[in-house]
């Protein structure tokens, strides 16, 4: 019989290319989205993949008895969580809507889990929780430091509630992500654009197809071989294998609680970036380099050991193929 996943946000970026991939390993995923940032038409891009349209619930976390229900009607095994906000610069505008999303969020499903016995959570946690590390790459053991944003804080907190909550009872993975990007190959699913983008894909994906004049790269005075910041970045299909992982593993580990970095160990520089787009695309980019932006950190990147060995999961899919996916789809959206 196959195994039922609840999956919170699983209409959104990683939610979708992840029930994908549930389906795919054997799984039957059941979705649960508020559509604050999703639409239901992924489900068709989710059906067209994979033959299979999951259920999907219209409903936000917080209202815990209808989680409840929903988690007891399908007698879900685990839940994979990715429901919460994620704009960096909107939670320091909107702290309080981010603690009451994510945090209560949070609270509102484990409580919903906890009465209907369901012990086993896949958590999205962000290597936001490093913060700018001494050493690189980064692994699990390197400290965590206080979080820049509301929104990092959201994650930071969540994880610390999830260790205490395993001390009683219910099993945790936190799958720390590094920076997502790319869309599925198919591109019948990718990132929803809502307004500026505020990270580097989606903006020179826009600016190539005309959406937006020109690209920003944030600052080229940082310690890296050119000068601007660089980032591990994943390829969103990648990450979705992660979470098929973790949820294998949470059945048979017993660990009431681990932390995994998931990223590729390869640290891009901005530019580096931008000619990978440029060379998988043929497209010359136009772009500007302007002044530092608050907040960013310059360089991090992964130490996916302990995913790799553990999970036995790794990423398999280089720059420029996030670049050709992330153009593809792109190029299939409406034209505003
Ligand atoms: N950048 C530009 N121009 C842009 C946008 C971004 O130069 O228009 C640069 C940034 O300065 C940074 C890099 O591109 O050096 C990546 O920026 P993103 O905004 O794409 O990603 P961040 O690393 O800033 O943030 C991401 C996620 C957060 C998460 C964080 C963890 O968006 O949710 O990683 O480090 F918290």
């Amino acid at each position: 019989m196959s195994k039922t996943i609840a999956v919170t946000g699983g209409l959104g970026f990683i939610g979708s290319h992840t029930v994908v991939e549930m389906i795919k390993a054997g799984y039957t995923p059941i979705i649960i989205d508020d559509l604050s940032n999703s639409t239901l038409n992924v489900l068709d891009g989710i059906e067209k993949i994979s033959g299979i349209r999951p259920v999907c619930y219209t409903l936000n976390i917080l209202e815990t008895t209808e989680l409840e229900a929903i988690l007891s009607t399908h007698r879900v095994e685990a839940v994979i969580h990715f429901a919460a906000f994620k704009a960096v610069g909107e939670s320091v505008i909107k702290p309080l809507e981010y603690y009451h999303n994510n945090i209560s969020g949070l609270i509102s499903l484990l409580n919903a889990m906890k009465k209907t016995n369901v012990r086993n959570l896949v958590f999205s946690s962000s290597c936001t929780v490093y913060g700018q590390p001494k050493e690189l790459p980064v692994n699990e053991l390197s400290p965590m430091i206080k979080a820049e944003s509301p929104y990092g804080n959201t994650k930071k907190i969540g994880e610390e509630i999830l260790i205490d909550i395993s001390k009683t009872g219910h099993k945790t993975i936190l799958l720390r992500y590094f920076n997502p990007v790319g869309a599925h190959p198919s591109a019948l699913i990718g990132e929803l654009p809502l307004g500026i983008p505020n990270n580097l894909v989606p903006f020179i994906t826009q600016t190539a197809a005309g959406w937006r004049n020109q690209l920003t790269v944030f600052g080229n005075d940082y310690k890296t071989p050119d000068g601007t910041c660089i980032r591990d970045y994943i390829h969103v299909v990648d990450l979705a294998l992660a979470h098929v992982k973790a949820v294998e593993h949470l059945e048979k580990t017993e660990l009431m609680y681990s932390a995994f970095n998931i990223g590729t160990g390869k640290g891009s520089t901005v530019l580096e970036v931008i000619e990978a787009f440029e060379e998988t695309t043929g497209i010359s980019l136009n772009y500007k380099i302007g002044k530092r932006r608050d907040g960013d950190i310059e360089k991090v990147w992964a130490d996916s050991t302990k995913a790799n060995t553990e999970l036995g999961w790794k990423a398999n899919l280089d720059l420029n193929q996030m670049m050709k996916d992330a153009w593809e789809w792109q190029c299939q959206l409406p034209t505003k």
